[in-house]
């Protein structure tokens, strides 16, 4: 039996539809991951799990029983919040120790927790402090320890490293993981950064305007978006698009566009065949495209694309490299290598090959897939 069963839970806010129809599962020791832009309803989504906000519609099970109506206290949910929303009267350690206290934890497991919650968050020597003496990323880190140090039955974090630098936010994430692992319960995490949905997620629901766009492993969206949103949402840089018509043509069927024509793989043709000469979009990843000679697939006109060379922006795993097709109707696009690509290709033209059978198509109407 899944601990969380989420099923058409709807929040409306007058007019507003902050969530809409949502519904998942999730397992006992799953780490589930709600990421979408501002506004899309992550925040309102935990709140109604955590029994803070009232839910207008659908059902909520934690074991198999319906909490909709349960107070916050009596669900056993840890929950760290998007504004931290520590205690500014408590010192650090009061703070942490908050949900263990109002529990009727013994003063001896609260000495030995809070130190050891605190060393972990590297809040250790501010144990004695008030939260107005700290700085924002410390107070985000007195409330993960706040909410980590309890035995809850789910923990909920809502943007919890926003307010750290980069080293200490990789940093927090394997204690997050760490401590996950060891508590054996179900997370849900809200983020807006999907390289940090994509780094932490057993699976990652994206979510865009109130609903759930797709529900999956992080490789699951990677490879097999169901529409253009996700498909666009997941992956840095960005996947490339590129307005295509199909077209068929000696018992195959092509994708074209004003830059180029590449022929798409036989196993596509059936569920393609209905959409021959109807505007479609493209897909293709930066890592999806090759220089020729490097290609681990036979290269030809059917398969390449033509840019000239922007930037060549180097990153720790080799470069990225921005052109644009040559013509009118000129679109960007990327390519990222695993090798430096040296500055002397600036302003010249190349061909890419492109790896068809990592190619995405989407219908230009619905944005639905066509394809996965
Ligand atoms: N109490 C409220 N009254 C009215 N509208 C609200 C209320 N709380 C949230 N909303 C609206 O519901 C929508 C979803 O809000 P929510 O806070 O869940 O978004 P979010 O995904 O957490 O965004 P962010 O990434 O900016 O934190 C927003 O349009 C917001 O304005
Ligand atoms: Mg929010």
């Amino acid at each position: 039996m899944p601990v969380i069963s989420v099923s058409n839970l709807t929040k409306r806010f007058g007019e507003k539809i902050a969530v809409n129809d949502i519904s998942f599962e999730l397992g006992g020791q799953e780490f589930l991951v709600l990421v979408g832009p501002s506004g899309c309803g992550k925040t309102t989504t935990l709140r109604m799990l955590a029994g803070l906000e009232p839910v207008t519609s659908g059902e909520i099970l934690f074991d198999g029983r319906k909490v909709n109506d349960i107070r916050p206290k009596d669900r056993n949910v840890a929950m760290v919040f998007q504004d931290y929303a520590v205690f500014p009267h408590l010192t650090v350690f009061e703070n942490i120790a908050y949900g263990l206290r109002s529990r009727g934890v013994s003063s001896r497991i609260i000495n030995e927790r809070v130190p050891a919650a605190a060393k972990m968050f590297r809040i250790d020597h501010l144990l004695k402090r008030k939260p107005r003496q700290l700085s924002g990323g410390e107070r985000q880190r007195v409330a993960l320890a706040r909410a980590m140090v309890r035995d809850a039955d789910v923990y909920l974090f809502d943007e919890p490293l926003s307010n750290l630098d980069a080293q200490l936010r990789h940093q927090a994430r394997e204690d997050i993981l760490t401590l996950h692992r060891e508590k054996k319960r179900p997370s849900v995490y809200v983020t807006h950064d999907q390289s940090e949905a994509m780094a932490l997620g057993d699976r990652i629901a994206v979510m865009r305007a109130g609903r759930i766009e797709q529900l999956g492993t992080g490789s699951e969206l990677y490879e097999r978006p169901r529409n253009l949103f996700v498909a666009y949402f997941v992956g840095t840089p960005s996947i490339n698009l590129f307005d295509a018509t199909l077209q068929a043509q000696d018992g195959a069927i092509f994708a074209v566009t004003p830059a180029f024509t590449v022929r798409l793989p036989d196993e596509t043709k059936e569920k393609l065949q209905h959409h021959v000469g109807r505007p479609v979009k493209l897909g293709i990843r930066p890592e999806d495209l090759h220089v020729p000679k490097q290609a681990p697939f036979a290269v030809s006109d059917d398969n390449t694309v033509k840019g000239v060379v922007n930037v060549i922006e180097p990153s720790s795993t080799g470069c990225s490299v921005y052109l644009s097709t040559m013509g009118a109707s000129s679109r960007d696009f990327v390519a990222t290598f695993r090798v430096r690509v040296p500055a002397t290709y600036l302003g010249k033209e190349i061909p890419l090959a492109m790896n068809m059978r990592k190619v995405h198509l989407f219908d230009a109407e619905t944005e639905q897939s066509l394809i996965s």
